[in-house]
């Protein structure tokens, strides 16, 4: 592989060049602290809120040269002077015999060796932890003596990220350090900005002896500033400046001296970089993980964390990088996305209003049910107490206040002020966690509604079955001309905005697959009237698709406000949607010839070898009557972009068409571990899905961008193990449902659910890839493909043969 390679067993990527296409990142820690670094060592880390807490300052549109964020240097003192590296290439730039970047679990490892030093730095923050750890291994591989420093370096970010931005007075005013030194061989440089002083103190500090520190950026760099990263003028003296800042721009730089490593000799230097509330009265977080005992410790307990996560469902299939993807990397990127929503990444900067989505996370969650069900529940209850009195729901929230605010549409005055789509997904979220641990008493569990009183209490409360059914009731309500939903802001799709009145057909199907998962759930707790009334929903939604939405080949994707469609044969531009395609089948109100007919044009229109793009044709000018979408040129993200995040649902669609060729086609296509063999065209990650690659009407088709946080990982995950390999929580138990390609012999899947462990075989003796002919639990045939609830704690074998 060109930058770099899996490593199973370890259940790595190790990329083996400092000098990716574009920067490839792991993250580190939760949103309760953490955050992302890249493969030079550089990142971001922030408290609570990238927005509100912030901590260290990373600008992803610097320069990849630059220090970013955080750094470390080694020096080696020489009879004229000092040789100065950095053990993460960037900022010194120098040549290097081995350089690797370990992206794992939770951690990244980095190892390099230059001028005779090997250096080994595992960075990682540990569970509950509020420091990030790096543990700094400095070698002399070469035969003979060197004098050796080591100086870790972070530049700090005011805690409002927006202001470090648009204050260049106020914000340095506000900063300030302090060295602590306890007496204790240890020193602690505290540094926060001056209001948070006994609130929300940063540190940074080691186990190893500091004889000197600086926290001025400008004295660091030298020459007023002048200095450079690559060459800091305060190393060149054998000790830092010591300065204490009372105001600027904040950095922190501490000054080991290793001493003279004889040829074979190591030392390590374990470093901290966290965030107290008073670092006098809370020095005892910071003393243990200056022991390597205690380091060793958190970070075995970090691989036991990921271990149980990754052990709910392990696969083994014919494809080796589709066993890759949903056994360790998709998994890992469901429990990111769920953990940061679409807040902070190199691309999401997390800077201002953002905070978490509703929709995103609604959908998020759905990746991690099964291996993190507890954590999901809480996510969930947090989605539903943003939900209003009507049933639609606040678009964004910050996770730090729970205050919640109506995203982008309440820039535009003449639209309405809610998302049309919003609310139906965290009745999907809601059914697939049931489905997932029988919890149905979670639907009895009272949560508040968003809207507050004058003095901040909440006005109303309901069950979460009532949440969902008011979900509904909004849907159901809020119609146009032709009975279809009306599309409120925007639908999923955030790009097209059209006048108020507009109707959106993928929300009249979106609500016809929440109504299906609803009247499962309604159906096993016996609740006819509930029931009845979403049948009948369900119908009347299913002529009025069929009825207005069908173009003849395929179906509409929107009515404007005066009715004209859009995605219809008769447009000029925008004549196809894919998700029109998708959850028409998905709904169930598309069937035979029609949804065989539908999802054969978007094949026809829509397909690339590098996936499905959203639409087409693109909108060659920017119209404001359509909004956002037609301020890309064609081929780029929404605008008939490879707009990942749609792609699983069409596999999805495809399979319950029974056509696994195609649905593993399309999985194949865009699996980033499949890519390396156009990874300069590509350039993202491929241990992980991006948001959007460039569709073939861009001139760099084939380009990635937007990666880690995006529902494609959710989906995907959900089209690859619930649909493709089909192993699909129902209420009442577990269905095995495949539709694989034709010429697989079979698969294995080894699948815990509700505290019992299915080890599971399908075998595909005829090659035709769908339709249980038998299945055999603990050896005994059960009809039907429904396994029944297990009993906790119990292990079953389950032969499946297909034909
Ligand atoms: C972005 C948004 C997501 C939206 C999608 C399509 O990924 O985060 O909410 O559905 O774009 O517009």
């Amino acid at each position: 592989m060109k930058y770099g390679f899996f490593d199973h067993t370890q259940k790595e990527y190790v990329i083996t060049t400092p000098k990716t296409p574009v920067k490839w990142i792991n993250y580190i820690g939760t949103l309760a602290f953490g955050g992302f670094i890249d493969q030079n060592g550089g990142g971001v880390i922030c408290k609570g809120d990238p927005a509100e807490n912030r901590i260290v300052k990373y600008i992803p549109q610097l320069p990849a040269a630059q220090m970013n964020g955080e750094t470390c240097y080694i020096r080696i003192k020489e009879a004229e002077g000092y040789k100065i590296f950095s053990p993460y290439y960037t900022p010194t730039l120098d040549t290097y015999d081995h350089y690797e970047c370990r992206v794992g679990l939770g951690y990244s490892l980095f190892i390099s060796e230059f001028f005779g030093i090997r250096t080994e730095i595992l960075v990682f923050v540990p569970l509950q932890g509020s420091q990030v750890i790096r543990t700094i291994t400095v070698k002399n591989i070469s035969d003979q003596k060197k004098q050796v420093d080591c100086i870790p370096v972070v530049e700090y970010s005011h805690f409002q990220a927006i202001k470090q931005f648009n204050n260049a007075d106020w914000v340095p005013q506000t900063q300030m350090s302090r060295l602590i030194d306890k007496g204790n061989g240890f020193k602690i440089l505290k540094q926060c900005a001056f209001m948070n002083l006994g609130r929300a103190e940063n540190f940074f500090t080691s186990n190893h002896p500091v004889s000197s520190v600086e926290s001025d950026r400008a004295v660091f760099l030298g020459d007023h500033g002048y200095g450079s990263w690559a060459a800091p003028g305060a190393l060149q003296r054998e000790e830092l400046g010591n300065t204490q800042v009372n105001r600027g721009d904040n950095i922190g730089a501490l000054m080991h001296h290793l001493g003279v490593l004889g040829a074979g000799e190591e030392k390590t230097v374990i470093t901290q970089l966290g965030q107290v509330k008073d670092i006098e009265t809370d020095l005892a977080l910071i003393e243990q993980y200056r022991d390597p005992a205690q380091v060793e410790k958190s970070f075995t307990e970090l691989r036991e964390f990921w271990g149980s996560f990754l052990d709910a469902i392990h696969i083994d299939t014919p494809n080796e990088s589709m066993n890759a993807m949903l056994n360790v990397h998709n998994a890992r990127q469901c429990y990111i996305t769920k953990n940061w929503s679409r807040y902070l990444s190199l691309y999401q900067l997390g800077l201002g209003a953002r905070g978490m989505g509703f929709r995103d996370s609604s959908q998020d969650v759905m990746g991690i049910l099964a291996g993190a069900s507890a954590e999901a529940v809480l996510l969930i209850e947090k989605l539903l107490s943003v939900q209003k009195r009507d049933g639609s729901a606040m678009h964004q929230f910050n996770p730090l206040t729970m205050i919640a605010n109506v995203g982008d549409s309440a820039e535009n005055e003449e639209r309405p002020k809610y998302y049309g789509d919003d609310h139906l997904w965290i009745i999907m979220a809601t059914c697939a966690y049931v489905k997932e641990t029988g919890d149905f008493a979670f639907l009895d569990k009272q949560i508040d509604f968003y809207e507050k009183d004058k003095d901040e209490n909440p006005i109303e409360s309901a069950s979460v079955l009532k949440h969902l059914l008011r979900g509904i009731r909004f849907t159901h309500d809020n119609v146009g001309r032709h009975g279809l939903p009306l599309l409120g802001f925007a639908d999923w799709n955030d790009t097209v905005n059209l006048r108020t009145g507009a109707e959106s057909v993928f929300i009249a199907n979106q609500y016809g697959y929440a109504l299906k998962e609803l009247m499962d759930v309604l159906e096993y707790k016996q609740d006819k009237e509930n029931l009845e009334m979403c049948r009948h929903y369900y119908e009347e939604m299913k002529t009025r698709v069929n009825e207005h939405a069908w173009d003849g080949e395929w179906f509409i994707r929107y009515f404007d406000h005066d009715g004209s469609p859009l995605g219809s044969n008769r447009n000029e531009k925008g004549k196809i949607f894919t998700n029109a395609q998708s959850w028409a089948v998905i709904s169930g109100f598309a069937e035979g010839e029609r949804a065989k007919t539908a999802l054969d044009s978007l094949r026809k229109k829509l397909n690339t070898k590098n996936g499905i793009k959203l639409s087409w044709p693109g909108y060659n000018r920017y119209d404001k009557n359509i909004g956002g979408i037609s301020s890309y040129p064609p081929g780029a993200k929404e605008n008939g972009g490879i707009f990942l995040h749609s792609n699983p649902w069409v596999m999805i669609a495809e399979t319950i068409m029974g056509n696994g060729d195609r649905a593993f086609e399309y999985y194949n296509q865009i699996n980033p571990a499949a890519k390396n063999d156009i990874i300069d065209e590509y350039e993202v990650e491929p241990y992980c899905y991006a948001q959007n690659i460039l569709g073939d009407e861009h001139p760099q088709f084939g380009l990635g961008r937007n990666s880690w946080l995006s529902g494609t990982a959710s989906w995907c995950f959900q089209a690859a193990t619930k649909f493709i390999l089909g192993i699909r929580p129902e209420c009442s138990g577990l269905k095995i449902d495949p539709c694989i390609p034709k010429t697989w012999r079979g698969f294995r899947v080894k699948r815990n659910f509700r505290g019992a462990v299915y080890n599971i075989t399908v075998e595909n003796p005829k090659s035709v890839g769908s339709g249980a002919a038998e299945i055999l639990l603990d050896g005994k045939a059960i009809s039907g493909n429904i396994l029944p609830a297990p009993e906790s704690g119990k292990h079953y074998e389950v032969r499946v043969r297909l034909g």
